[in-house]
């Protein structure tokens, strides 16, 4: 199937590593123009080498940091001057943080700066470009979506950004946009190989919660975002999709 995305132009927060780069490499192999974005030059340029010596065009690289002051409406700027026209955001980067009660409060502001605020002032700054063009798709890398037992910020978050998805789905609909969000479940990354050190350990996570059996790969979520990124899926918006080997255990 031809997703008909040759010659569009992408942001991808976290680009450079982990299930940012999978969605890269995807969209590359679609012929979309990429810029992505992390706090570590070195790392950007690592996987813009690797891109362009897989015979992908080389993508820009935006060394920002989400959380800075105002940092959404400087790194679209900076993607609009480098590709032209964005018409694709995807909000990847993420970390996950453990506060449980009573966590410091400079993390949970820290959390909210990179999930919350950071992606809206984005969306706010490359909407109306997408919506002049009758064309955008915006997609969220959120995490599972069952309650864990523990507070984590990034969980608390990503409800957040969800919800706010959800109303901006509604918003720009009529003008060719979509906004969706994809849950992983527990997909190869750096995050991933310091959570799970040992083969020991990740067998034994895989036996207890993924039906598969398995840990997925950056790729097994890209294919979803290229999708959904694409002209075919104009009539999914406002979803929240999991692509986490069966884990999730409720029916709806
Ligand atoms: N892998 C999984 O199984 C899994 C499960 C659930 C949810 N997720 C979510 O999926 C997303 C991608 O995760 P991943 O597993 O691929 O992790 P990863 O490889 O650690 O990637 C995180 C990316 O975010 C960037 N980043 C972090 N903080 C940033 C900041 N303040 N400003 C700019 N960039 C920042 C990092 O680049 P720099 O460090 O260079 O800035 C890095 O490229 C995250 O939102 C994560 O929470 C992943």
């Amino acid at each position: 199937m031809d997703l008909q995305l040759e010659g569009k132009g992408a942001l991808i927060t976290g680009g450079g590593t982990g299930i940012g780069f999978g969605i890269a490499q995807a969209l590359a192999g679609e012929g979309v123009r990429l810029a992505l974005l992390g706090r570590r030059a070195d790392v950007l340029e690592a996987a813009a080498d690797k891109l362009a010596a897989s015979g992908k065009q080389r993508p820009a690289i935006i060394v920002h940091d989400l959380t800075a002051p105002d940092a959404g409406k400087a790194i679209a700027a900076e993607a609009i001057a480098k590709l032209g026209e964005v018409d694709i955001l995807i909000n990847n980067a993420g970390t996950s943080d453990v506060m449980g009660i009573g966590g410091d409060e400079a993390r949970w502001q820290h959390a909210y700066a990179l999930r919350v605020v950071a992606p809206r002032h984005l969306a706010e700054a490359l909407l109306p470009g997408m919506r002049q063009r009758k064309y955008g798709r915006i997609i969220n890398i959120g995490g599972t979506f069952e309650v864990q037992a523990i507070i984590n910020s990034a969980s608390v978050m990503n409800a957040a950004r969800t919800v706010y998805s959800k109303s901006l789905s509604h918003e720009v609909a009529k003008d060719g946009v979509t906004v969706n969000t994809i849950g992983p479940g527990v997909i190869i990354s750096e995050q991933i190989d310091k959570i799970f050190p040992t083969m020991e350990a990740r067998e034994d996570y895989c036996r207890k919660n993924i039906p598969v059996g398995y840990f997925g790969q950056p790729e097994d979520l890209a294919v979803l975002v290229a999708f959904l990124v694409s002209p075919r899926a104009r009539y999914i918006t406002g979803e929240v999709i999991s692509v986490d080997g069966g884990s999730h255990k409720f029916a709806f």
